[in-house]
């Protein structure tokens, strides 16, 4: 849209007048608006800035190469991939509970970004793709004004540590507003349009202990998941929808045979901001449809619930 186009204009030469020749570094989550700012960022200053993808291993099926090949073979845009997913299922081994997990995976995520940092040789500044939603939500995280329901981890927590001048064009902007800068910037739809995501990934989707084992179970159930959202024509009418897998077995019986699996936990909302949000009333045909196809489909799942929590009181998430 032309309000875009002239939004787009104004944030490079923007960019362009507070870097100069400085050099910047950009630390990539997988998601959209860190992706959006990056784009825009190499849009103004080419190969001034570098981008640094921390892949902590536990991003929907697929999600990690998009985005690599995305940067490398669509932009051309310098990229260091920093494949840490070792190191997060090793340190995350044994937490279960929720702020402790949050709190892990943003110390590593600093950690690693930082490492890679010194590697690609000084910059003057970094660049976060912080939307004004953040701006807010990380003072008090859907709570009342003092108290904090989640620490909320995207790339942030970066600046204290690194003492480097912020570059945040996305600041100004909600998330509808992010996905119609990416178009602008040529992102593909399939990139621009994906539901919101949170910085911690499939870990705050598997409550209780993180296995690469569940990980992988979980990956598979949300993939088929969003695939009949897609296939029912839903998935832009929907805010949110991911599969959470519980660390609850259950007994089942397939042909002859007793399975004792996990229950997965189906979740779809609607929503304006993530704020407020309300579950998704699908049919009860597609929720059949779907839980069959996950029993048959993924080995380790017997069992398929949907969640029929808005928020409040529910919150989006699981953790
Ligand atoms: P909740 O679960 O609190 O989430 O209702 C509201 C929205 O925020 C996302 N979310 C996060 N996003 N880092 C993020 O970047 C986080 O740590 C985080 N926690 C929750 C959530 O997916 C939903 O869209």
């Amino acid at each position: 849209s032309w309000t875009m186009g002239a939004f787009k204009d104004a944030a490079i030469a923007k960019i362009r007048a507070q870097v100069g020749t400085g050099r910047v570094i950009c630390g990539l989550s997988g998601g959209v608006d860190s992706a959006v700012a990056a784009v825009l960022i190499h849009e103004a200053i080419g190969d001034q800035l570098t981008c640094v993808f921390v892949d902590h291993g536990l991003m929907r099926l697929g999600e990690a190469e998009q985005v690599v090949s995305l940067f490398r073979n669509t932009y051309n845009i310098p990229l260091v991939h920093a494949d840490a997913s070792d190191l997060f299922l090793r340190e995350l081994a044994g937490v279960t509970d929720p702020e402790a997990k949050r709190k892990t995976i943003g110390r590593l995520f600093i950690d690693v970004f930082d490492a890679e940092a010194k590697t690609v040789g000084g910059a003057d500044f970094l660049a976060q793709g912080t939307l004004y939603p953040d701006v807010i939500e990380s003072v008090s995280f859907t709570g009342g004004p003092s108290v904090t329901i989640k620490s909320h981890h995207n790339v942030g927590g970066l600046p204290e540590r690194m003492n480097m001048t912020l570059v945040e064009p996305l600041r100004d902007l909600f998330k509808d507003e992010v996905r119609a800068l990416g178009r602008e910037l040529g992102l593909p739809e399939s990139f621009v349009g994906r539901h919101p995501f949170p910085g911690p990934g499939l870990a705050i989707r598997c409550p209780g202990e993180i296995t690469r084992e569940k990980l992988d179970i979980l990956r598979q159930a949300d993939a088929i998941y969003l695939e009949e959202i897609r296939a029912a024509g839903l998935y832009d009418i929907i805010w949110q929808a991911f599969a959470v897998l519980l660390p609850v077995r259950t007994v089942g019986v397939m042909g002859d045979g007793r399975t004792y699996d996990h229950v997965l936990a189906l979740r779809a909302v609607t929503s304006v901001d993530g704020m407020t949000a309300d579950f998704y009333p699908f049919d009860m045909t597609f929720l059949g449809r779907t839980a069959t196809r996950i029993i048959n489909e993924v080995r380790g799942i017997n069992r398929v619930v949907y969640d029929v929590t808005s928020k409040p009181p529910g919150t989006i998430e699981w953790e």
